[in-house]
Parts: structure tokens; sequence; C-alpha cells
């Protein structure tokens, strides 16, 4: 993508990543740090964390980046069955696909503009489906934005069987304050997936975490990772980061800019007729009247770039996501759709 072009399609914090990033790599790479290994045990890494979020560090399992808990899940728990709730991150499928695993999926159901885990859904399907399984569920979820409560969640754990676990990737949830995180929870049947690159705005240091309920299962998970998987920058990164003292001050305004810009774009979208699901992370599912790939060509036509989300399944060529930027930027992308809109409509096409 050129640089000139303004990038809706990836989420992040649009805060950019905090100020002390640049000092603590700059320092690292002074050190030398990457001619040596990483600590193996992690220990000041798991430390930093387990303060940080209040949890036992023994329950902690280094990842590099919250992608990777799947290709160790999968092999070290052997599961028969995946079960997905979609649409959702799509290397769900795509480690399904590679384990051979059968998998099933589970749309959620939409309610007027929310779209909602239904548990029913879950806990009537035949028992060879909730039986020695993995159920997957990203909360928030990407690209919905949907937070399913803790206590649905529960009723999807209740309906499940012998040696079944409760996967939830958190991928997006510092950005709400962890409310309806598992993290922390005492019950071996779930896993949390946890990462930094989101909140943090570091796509490129591949950095996050799993947490267990079970200190023996990560312990086990622990023992099977690829040794040194979270390199010695992502790992200076972090332990420093946790520990600055502007890092509230930082997450506090991350989490207003959020929250005062999705509103910002949510409003002005609906007022030009676009359908916008409600969302509680940093970017907004919204429907158009003009499909994919047109949609795309247009806006990059003007400089901008959204997510097609018609990848995703149960979504079709009229679903885009879009990342919630700073107002500059988001002006300029509602400026340019209001034109599309103008030009639709003379041609008949309402958005
Ligand atoms: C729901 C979800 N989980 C995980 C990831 C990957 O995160 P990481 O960079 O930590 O591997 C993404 C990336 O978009 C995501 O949307």
């Amino acid at each position: 993508m050129s640089p000139q072009v303004i990038d809706f399609s990836s989420p992040s914090n649009p805060l950019g990543p905090p100020p002390i990033v640049d000092e603590i790599l700059l320092d690292s790479v002074r050190s030398r740090a990457y001619t040596r290994y990483p600590d193996y045990e992690y220990r000041a890494f798991r430390e930093a964390i387990a303060e940080f979020y209040n949890v036992d560090p023994g329950s902690l399992v280094p990842l590099n980046g919250s992608a990777e808990a799947l290709q160790l899940l999968i092999p070290v728990l052997k599961p028969e069955v995946m079960v997905s709730l979609e649409p959702t991150f799509g290397d769900h499928r795509v480690q399904a696909r590679l384990a051979g695993l059968p998998l099933v999926t589970i749309p959620y159901v939409v309610k007027g503009s929310r779209f909602e885990v239904d548990p029913s859904v879950y806990c009537n399907l035949p028992s060879e489906f909730r039986t020695r399984s993995l159920i997957l569920l990203s909360n928030p979820n990407n690209p919905t934005g949907a937070l399913t409560p803790k206590r649905v969640l529960e009723e999807l754990l209740s309906c499940s069987k012998d040696n079944t676990v409760l996967v939830v990737d958190e991928a997006f949830s510092d950005f709400t304050g962890n409310r309806e995180s598992l993290l922390g929870l005492d019950d071996d049947r779930v896993i949390v997936l946890r990462s930094f690159t989101k909140i943090f705005s570091i796509q490129g240091l591949r950095v996050g975490f799993l947490y267990t309920g079970s200190r023996r299962m990560a312990r086990l998970l622990d023992g099977f990772r690829q040794p040194w998987n979270v390199n010695s920058l992502a790992v200076e990164v972090i332990v420093k980061l946790l520990k600055w003292d502007g890092l509230g001050e930082y997450l506090r305004a991350t989490m207003e800019v959020v929250e005062v810009e999705r509103l910002f774009l949510e409003e002005r979208l609906r007022s030009l007729g676009f359908e916008v699901y409600e969302s509680k992370a940093p970017f907004l599912l919204i429907r158009h009247g003009v499909p994919h790939p047109h949609f795309n060509k247009e806006l990059l036509e003007n400089g901008l770039f959204v997510r097609d989300a018609s990848t995703f399944p149960y979504l079709t060529p009229y679903h885009s996501r879009v990342s919630v930027r700073l107002r500059g930027d988001n002006i300029r992308l509602l400026k340019v759709l209001e034109e599309l809109v103008h030009r639709s409509t003379l041609e008949g096409v309402h958005a």
C-alpha cells in the first residue's frame, strides 16, 4: 500500500505505540540484546505480565503473537472437533484445516444492529461435536466488534462435554478495559489468548501470551512451545512498558479516543445511510449499498483503504470493516463516503 493511502483496514491503537517503545528498542539495540538468546523460561516477561494483569505467572505461556496459540494448542490438546463462532478471525479456520479437523461453524445471530451468540445453538449440537473439542470465540470479536457477556460464555461451557476447552481470543480486550475478560478465571476448561499487537500498535514485534486456569496445562503447553519463541527485543519492550509510569494514562487516553471516535464515525455513517453494527472494539463493521470490489476501488482512488469483509463467513460483498482512527482521518473517510453515497444515489444505488 502506498504511504499516501490512509489505512482503515488494520485495526490497532489510533494513538500509535507508546512513546517509550522507540527508546526501549534503541536501548536494546545499543546493548546488542539481539546477540543474546532470550531467557528460555521468560521469567521477567511472565512476572511483568502477571503483575500487570494480576494473574499467577505459572498460568502463562509466552507467545509469538497470539496467532501462534492454535499451532500449539491443536497438537498438544489433540481435539477431535473445532467449533468456531463466525464470522471471526480467519486464522482459526486455517489452523483447523491444516490439522485436518472437522470444523463446525456457528453463526452469530444478528438482532437489529447487534451480533449475538445464541448458546442454545451450541447446546443443541449432537454430543460428538461437544466432546473433546475446542470452542473458539473472539471477545470482542473481529470483524463485528461484538462483546459477548461472561454469562453466555459460561452457558457454552455448561453444555460442553469431556475434555472440551473454550478458547477465548481476547486480542482486543484491553480496549474495553478488560470487560467480560476471562483472564484470571480459575477454570481448567478455559484458555485465554492475549495479544500486545493491537493495544500497543506493535504489529511487527510479534508478542502475546496465553493464560490457562490450570498450572498443569500451562506447564504442558510451555514444554511444547518453540524454544525462544518471543525474541529478546520484544521481551525488553513488554517488560519495561508494563512497568512504565505513563502506561495508565496512555491506556486511559486510548480508551477515550477509541470510544469518542467510534461514536463519531457510527453516528455520521448511520446518517449517511450505512448500516453500522454495535462494536466495543477499535473498528466498526458496516454494510453499504455498493459491493466490493467497486466499493474498495472507489475508496482507494481517494487514498483510503478499508477491509473488504466479504472473506468472512456469513458476510457479503456489501460488508466492510473500518478501523477507528484519529479525527482528521475519520473526517476524510466520511467526506469521501458522502460523495460516494451522493453519486450512488444519483445512479439509483442506495447505501
Ligand atoms: C481476533 C484476533 N486475534 C489474533 C490476531 C493476531 O494477533 P497477534 O498479532 O497477536 O498474532 C488478530 C489479528 O488481527 C485478531 O484479529
